[in-house]
């Protein structure tokens, strides 16, 4: 369906940007770490450093850091890396002398350095245009060794709804507080993008509420076709590719796409 817009109408698929900021401390709270033993294995298998590209918290940075691995986390977003800061503070100097924190966008970036392996989980879709996402892909393409893995997923456009509202189950803070979060979902398969509108609302012992943040996320709806023209484009080819973390074959209705990338021939 097109939605026809009346003049004053603010277009709700414009000026979408990733939206973490000044919820980088709850983000944890709600994350979904069934893909981390996937990444660990990917990790023991190519060895180090590791690039972790839109690592956020370092939810998987750290994960491999523990495991022995030195890692490069890059991060655009201040209250994410905040967290991920804080994260390193905290962690035994073994861990500490692995982590590399480094702000900066994905969509362009130089490191000076090539990669065994680089990794970039759930976060890809947050360039929203093609030629964004192309960007990614060439540099991770110039900071892959030449028998590097490029390990990603995505959440088939397909497969995403078109409306939908959700609500989190609340989540104890340490201070006695709960957290919960709610949100909407709206798609627009025409201009393919998706916006997702959050609120995190903390109550008292009592279960007032304290404090609501609100953010707007923004993210692409890439299509099957989208993603096979973006690898090909980018001179990758698929090594293996899955539709979830356990390694059941990708199918159209598949929750996820993920992909195991190496430099093309
Ligand atoms: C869904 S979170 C995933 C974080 C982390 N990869 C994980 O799996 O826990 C998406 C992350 O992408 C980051 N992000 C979005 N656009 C980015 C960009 N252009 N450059 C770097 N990071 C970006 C956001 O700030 C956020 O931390």
């Amino acid at each position: 369906m097109v939605a026809v817009l009346s003049p004053n109408e603010r277009d709700p698929y414009e000026n979408l940007a990733p939206g973490y900021e000044g919820v980088g401390e709850f983000y944890d709270l709600f994350a979904d770490n069934s893909d981390l033993s996937f990444y660990i294995e990917y990790a023991n298998k190519c060895g180090s450093p590791i690039l972790d590209i839109a690592a956020g918290t370092g939810r998987v940075t750290f994960a491999l850091a523990k495991q022995g691995h030195e890692v490069v986390a890059l991060e655009q977003s201040q209250s994410m890396l905040s967290v991920a800061k804080k994260r390193l503070l905290n962690s035994p100097t073994a861990v500490v002398d692995r982590v590399t924190l480094v702000a900066g966008s994905m969509i362009n970036f130089e490191l000076s350095k090539n990669f065994p392996l680089i990794i970039l989980p759930t976060s890809f879709a947050h360039a929203l245009t093609t030629e964004d996402q192309l960007s990614i892909l060439k540099c991770v393409y110039s900071h892959l060794r030449d028998d590097g893995l490029f390990v990603f997923d995505i959440f088939p456009g397909e497969m995403q709804y078109e409306n939908a509202t959700f609500e989190d189950k609340p989540v104890q803070l340490g201070d006695s507080h709960t957290v919960s979060r709610s949100g909407e979902i709206h798609s627009d398969p025409s201009k393919k993008l998706m916006r997702m509108d959050l609120r995190y609302t903390i109550r008292n012992v009592t279960g007032t509420i304290v404090k609501v943040t609100e953010g707007v996320s923004g993210a692409a709806l890439i299509f099957k076709s989208d993603a096979d023209y973006l690898i090909e484009e980018s001179g990758f080819t698929v090594e293996e590719e899955s539709g979830d973390f356990e390694g059941s074959p990708y199918t159209p209705e598949s929750g996820r796409r993920i992909f195991v990338l190496r430099k093309g021939d």
